[in-house]
């Protein structure tokens, strides 16, 4: 049955600029498992401040690229604190599980979030990175144009 996903709100967040197939990847295997799907999109000052360049498509733009996908069901921007404590965005978006990529299990910072979300009941599930794809690589590769 449609609705029988293993959780109800699921939340992810990221830049997402350059929209690609990892990208898509990624919000297909995230609404697999859930029933309403919450992406945190990075401001363009977070892009600015924490990652130290300016995105190419402007958090508006990206905002309507994100909305338009049938499978993302609500797009919020998020702070540089939402994105950095999880635990704080959780409280905000009221989610039951955050996806992550799977290079951030086992760090120390999500082993600790783990252990706080199980206390709430809250789950994290880690999703596999497209190899060979990434807004970077595609910059690098314009550049031969
Ligand atoms: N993502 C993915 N596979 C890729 C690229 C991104 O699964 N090949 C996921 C990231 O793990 C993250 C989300 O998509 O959960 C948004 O990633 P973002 O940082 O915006 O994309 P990148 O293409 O990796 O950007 P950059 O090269 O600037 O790091």
């Amino acid at each position: 049955m449609e609705n029988e996903k293993k959780y109800k709100i699921g939340f992810t967040c990221g830049v997402f600029d350059l929209f690609h197939v990892g990208h898509l990847n990624l919000l297909e295997n995230c609404k697999k498992q859930c029933e309403t799907l919450i992406v945190g999109l990075c401001t363009d000052e977070y892009v600015e401040k924490v990652k130290h360049k300016d995105p190419v498509f402007s958090q508006e733009e990206r905002f309507r690229i994100l909305s338009a996908l049938k499978m993302v069901d609500r797009v919020e921007y998020v702070s540089i604190e939402e994105v950095t404590d999880k635990e704080l965005a959780q409280r905000i978006f009221g989610f039951d599980v955050l996806f992550s990529g799977d290079d951030w299990k086992d760090t120390d910072r999500y082993l600790k979030t783990e252990k706080e979300f199980a206390k709430i009941g809250v789950s994290i599930e880690y999703l596999p990175y497209t190899k060979g794809i990434s807004t970077t690589s595609i910059k690098e590769s314009l550049k031969q144009y």
